[in-house]
C-alpha cells in the first residue's frame, strides 16, 4: 500500500496533524509520501497520482470550506476511482460545510471518499487579537489523529469500498458569496511602510501570489488572510490590524459561547 498525503497549512495546525498521521502510518509500515501544497508554486507541479493506491487530503477551514485555492487545485486532479480520506483543522467556531463541500469536489474529480475528520486548532486570527484555542491541537487531538490513521488504513485495505455518507448542510450559494465578500473586507497583512531586508520570503510562501515584497502589501482580492507571510517573515515587519472587536459578533453569529468553543473535540467520521 502506497499512500500520498497532500496538505495545505497557513500557520501550522494542519501541518502538525498531517505529520502525526504520516508518522503513525509509517510505524504501521506503510509507504507514505507527504506533499505540502500550501505555496502557489507547489500547487503548479504535475503530481503523478498513478504511483499511489490511496490519498489523504488535509486542509484548514476558511469560511466553512477548504480554502479557495485548494478547492481549485482539487478540481484539477483525477483520482481515477481510487480511495481517499480528508481531515480538517478549524478554529473551533464551525466547520460549516467543509466535509460535504470537499466530498462533492473530490467525487467530481473521480475520488471515492471513505472517511473524514476534524481537529480544533489555534485560530489564525489569534495573530490579530483573537484568543481562540491557543493551545490546540494538543495531545488529545494528536491521539485522535493517530486513531484516524489506523482507521483509514484499514478502510483503504478492505476489499469492499465503503463510501462515507455526509449529510448535505444545505448552505445556499448566496451565503458563500456573502462570506467571500466579507473575506475581502477583512484586514490584510502589510509592512506599513517599514524597511526590511527584501528577502522576498513573503512572496515565496504566499499561497495565492497575493503578496508584493516591493510594496509590502497584499492584493486585496487574491489575499486569503492565511497570514503565512506574517509568521514566515524573518524581519518580523509584517503586521495586521487588530480584529478583537469582532470576536463577540463571531460568537453571537454562530450562537456559541467562549466556553463551548474551548470544549471542542476532534472527531472522526467513517
Ligand atoms: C480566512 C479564514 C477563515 C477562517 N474560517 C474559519 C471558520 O469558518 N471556522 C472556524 O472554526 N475557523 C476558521 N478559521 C480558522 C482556521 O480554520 C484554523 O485556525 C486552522 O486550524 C488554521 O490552520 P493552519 O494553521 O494549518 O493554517 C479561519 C481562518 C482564516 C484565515
Amino acid at each position: 500500500m502506497k499512500i500520498a498525503l497532500y496538505y495545505f497549512s497557513g500557520t501550522g495546525n494542519t501541518e502538525r496533524i498531517a505529520d502525526t498521521i504520516a508518522r503513525e502510518l509509517e510505524e504501521l509500515n506503510v509507504e507514505i509520501d507527504t506533499f505540502n501544497i500550501t505555496s502557489y508554486k507547489e500547487r503548479q507541479q504535475n503530481y503523478d497520482l498513478a504511483h499511489y493506491n490511496a490519498f489523504i487530503f488535509g486542509f484548514p477551514i476558511y469560511a466553512w470550506r477548504a480554502p479557495r485555492v485548494v478547492r481549485e487545485w482539487l478540481k484539477s486532479l483525477n483520482g481515477k476511482g481510487k480511495r481517499c480520506a480528508t481531515f480538517f483543522t478549524y478554529g473551533g467556531v464551525t466547520f460549516g460545510a467543509a466535509h460535504y463541500n470537499t466530498k462533492e469536489i473530490l467525487e467530481g474529480s473521480n475520488f471515492i471518499l471513505i472517511a473524514s475528520s476534524e481537529f480544533p486548532g489555534k485560530h489564525t486570527f489569534n495573530l490579530a487579537g483573537w484568543d481562540f484555542l491557543e493551545n490546540r491541537p494538543d495531545k488529545g487531538d494528536f491521539d485522535i489523529a493517530k486513531k484516524f490513521a489506523r482507521k483509514i488504513l484499514k478502510r483503504f485495505q478492505e476489499k469492499e469500498i465503503s463510501r462515507i455518507d455526509i449529510e448535505d448542510p444545505m448552505i445556499s450559494k448566496q451565503i458563500f458569496e456573502k462570506f467571500e465578500k466579507r473575506e475581502k473586507s477583512l484586514p490584510k497583512p502589510s509592512r506599513s511602510g517599514k524597511e526590511c531586508s527584501m528577502c522576498r520570503t513573503c512572496e515565496e510562501v504566499c499561497p495565492s501570489s497575493a503578496m508584493n515584497a516591493d510594496t509590502g502589501e497584499a492584493d486585496n482580492d487574491k489575499c486569503l488572510r492565511c497570514l503565512r507571510c506574517m509568521i514566515n517573515c524573518p524581519d518580523n515587519v509584517l503586521e495586521i490590524a487588530d480584529m478583537s472587536k469582532i470576536i463577540e459578533f463571531i460568537l453571537n453569529a454562530n450562537n456559541l459561547t467562549k466556553h463551548e468553543l474551548e470544549r471542542r473535540k476532534s472527531k472522526i467520521y467513517c
